[in-house]
């Protein structure tokens, strides 16, 4: 089978040796024998327009960035671009930054819920949503999404078993990770009425909102008139723009006193947005739409080739392809070794996925792949999976 096409320019597909270098998490986890497919940074050069803004902030200095973020660039490019996927009208402070979209998922759990409250979520989900609510004392309602054949779907009756008067907070991440549902309108109106009927607060994580395959992004808090007010979105670059190690996000809300309590507890924790990261965010969003867009065709490339070759080659292993991110959630529970599949698969396959069961309980078995490289990486490292897994001496 040959690979899938490569649609991004050459310069931007990162080969192996330029990738396996000290300072890359996903490059230096695993022996060099191993791929490693897991951790969600994509093998895609950064944007050429973000290297030359870098490149120019570097010259005028590295003091500190304006502390007010409603007075900068950054901040009308981002009210722009929110208003796009329906949050319009944002008071002014309506928008703080981070550095990055976890502490502001640790933030939000600190100030929308007390201690030994109950924050509900679906399984699977990235998993510092589930840290967030443990680490900080909280007891955390969990209802799993079911997974048919159009894909991965949320059990409604799973969501009202699991909410109670006790539930405070509900965390949604939209697009999923790491199931790569876009929720519809239709399902974002019903999860906004639920929301509302029983009293939630709702922090909607919306970092991968770049990453869909489908028609524009639709912010969670737009699709009901009594959410605007009950709900905190975080957004950011990174996934979309392969700057995870710049660290920036932002917390949005029409709520002002929400963001006052999440900047309240955590003042002096939460530091102030680098200058670089700033530059960074406000070049991908002027200038980096072309970049993005070859980026999409790729993934979706990437994509199809792997769900292709998945339905052939493993009809066993479950795959729902995902509307939006890089990612694959693949269900290897009928295979013998599935009580140790990540292991399995590095000893085995050479290939370092990310395991199941941290995504919440009942998913070992399960394993993530990051299908966001190049078409050869991909393709190598799929012929590995299969080998191993069909092997059955
Ligand atoms: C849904 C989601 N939220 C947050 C993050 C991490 O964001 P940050 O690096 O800005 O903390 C990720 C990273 O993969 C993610 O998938």
């Amino acid at each position: 089978m040959t690979a899938p096409a490569a649609v991004l320019p050459e310069a931007l597909l990162l080969s192996e040796s330029a990738l396996r270098h000290p300072e890359s998490a996903k490059w230096q986890m695993y022996p060099p024998e191993v791929l490693p497919l897991w951790v969600a940074d994509m093998d895609f050069a950064v944007a050429p327009a973000i290297l030359e803004a870098l490149q120019a902030r570097l010259t005028r200095g590295l003091g500190y960035a304006p502390f007010e973020v409603e007075q900068t660039r950054l901040a009308s490019l981002l009210r722009q671009k929110l208003s796009a996927q329906g949050l319009n009208d944002l008071p002014t402070g309506g928008l703080r930054t981070l550095p990055g979209v976890v502490p502001g998922l640790y933030a939000a759990v600190a100030a929308l819920s007390s201690p030994g409250d109950e924050v509900l979520t679906m399984t699977p989900v990235y998993p510092p949503f589930l840290s967030a609510i443990r680490d900080q004392g909280r007891v955390l309602k969990a209802a799993d999404l079911v997974q048919d054949e159009s894909g991965w779907q949320i059990d409604w009756d799973a969501l009202e078993a699991a909410v109670s008067p006790a539930t405070r907070l509900l965390m949604l991440c939209h697009p999923h990770n790491p199931t790569g549902r876009v929720w519809t309108r239709a399902e974002l109106e019903r999860l906004g009425e639920f929301a509302l009927r029983h009293r939630l607060w709702v922090v909607s994580d919306e970092l991968h909102a770049d990453l869909s395959f489908g028609g524009p992004h639709v912010a969670f808090a737009s699709v009901h008139p009594g959410l605007p007010e009950r709900t905190v979105t975080l957004t950011g670059p990174c996934k979309a723009y392969n700057t995870a190690g710049l660290g920036i996000g932002a917390a949005v809300s029409h709520h002002l006193a929400l963001l006052d309590r999440m900047t309240l507890l955590t003042r002096g924790l939460q530091g102030h947005a680098s200058a670089l990261s700033t530059t960074m965010w406000v070049a991908a969003l002027e200038s980096g739409a072309d970049w993005l867009a070859q980026v999409l065709a790729q993934l979706r490339a990437n994509r199809d080739h792997l769900s292709a070759r998945l339905r052939r080659e493993l009809p066993w292993a479950r795959f729902s392809p995902p509307e939006a991110t890089y990612l694959a959630f693949l269900d290897f529970r009928q295979h013998p070794r599935c009580a140790d599949i990540q292991q399995f698969l590095i000893a085995e396959a050479k290939v370092g996925l990310n395991d199941g069961p941290p995504f919440g309980d009942g998913y070992q078995g399960f394993v993530r792949l990051n299908f966001a490289t190049s078409p050869a990486i991909l393709d190598e490292a799929v012929d590995r999976i299969v080998r191993a897994v069909e092997r059955r001496e």
